[in-house]
């Protein structure tokens, strides 16, 4: 079967199963397991125990070349999962944490040991300014709600002199096309942006942007001066009553 058609498979399931899920669903419990107010279902709870079963392992070579860790450093990995991709960075840093709006991902990576773990979302880190000298999002960004007020708390909770890295599939490319479709259907309201859309989130003074493309994925590296304070994100206070940790 071509990539196509397993891509339209694949979304016509998701659709099928997310119907299911809202029919024999009551009220009360559809709500408490959505893990942000306007997130309809948690689509990636269903999944969790398939996820690393389905999902290839990342290239963390690659990976770790671009984050350069140190083994100081504490690692954030944002909309991290399963712990799929930081399990492999383990040895390389002083601590990971995940965090996850899913509950049923973050109870994965925690069966694993080796990581903390929190439920949250990346539009408001309940961490302190410049808490990790380096943050990852694999996979994840297309998937927040408000992509530029989590573009702002990354840059937050970055420390002077430290790299996040994002990688994101490339809308540009056909098969990636098909999956945005199939999340579409499967009403995970996940929204793709090409590189150049994603790096003008990150377009504040003096932080260095640079871009790695190889198809079907792409990668934007964030480094933040060592000198640098906290870029403020305009129209979004601190919500009241976030617990800073880290
Ligand atoms: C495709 S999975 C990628 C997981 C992991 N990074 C990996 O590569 O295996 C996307 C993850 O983003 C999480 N996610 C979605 N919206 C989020 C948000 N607003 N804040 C934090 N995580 C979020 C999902 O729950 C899911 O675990």
């Amino acid at each position: 079967m071509s990539n196509g058609l397993i891509a339209v498979a694949i979304a016509l399931c998701g659709f099928l199963v997310t119907m299911i899920g809202y029919s024999t669903v009551s009220p009360p419990w559809r709500l408490t397991i959505s893990a942000t107010p306007d997130l309809p279902f948690d689509h990636f709870s269903l999944v969790a125990p398939l996820y690393e079963r389905v999902i290839r392992p990342p290239d963390a070579h690659w990976l770790r070349e671009l984050c350069a860790f140190e083994p100081g450093h504490r690692l954030l990995d944002v909309g991290g999962g399963t712990g799929r991709v930081s399990q492999h960075f383990r040895g390389d840093v002083a601590s990971i944490c995940i965090l996850d709006v899913s509950v049923g991902m973050l109870r994965e990576a925690l069966s694993k040991g080796g990581f903390c773990a929190g439920s949250g979302a990346a539009e408001w880190l309940p961490f302190r300014d410049g808490a990790f000298e380096r943050i990852i999002a694999i996979d994840s960004f297309h998937h927040f709600r408000n992509h530029r007020r989590a573009a702002g708390e990354l840059l937050r909770v970055l420390a002077p002199g430290g790299r996040l890295v994002i990688e994101e599939p490339d809308i540009r490319r056909f098969r990636v096309k098909l999956v945005a479709l199939g999340e579409t259907l499967a009403l995970m309201r996940s929204h793709f942006y090409p590189p150049h859309a994603l790096m003008r989130f990150f377009d504040v003074p003096g932080v260095q942007l640079t871009l790695r493309e190889s198809s079907p994925n792409f990668w934007l590296v964030v480094e933040k001066p060592p000198e640098h304070h906290t870029p403020t994100v305009p129209g979004y206070p601190k919500k009241p009553g976030t617990v800073l940790l880290g």
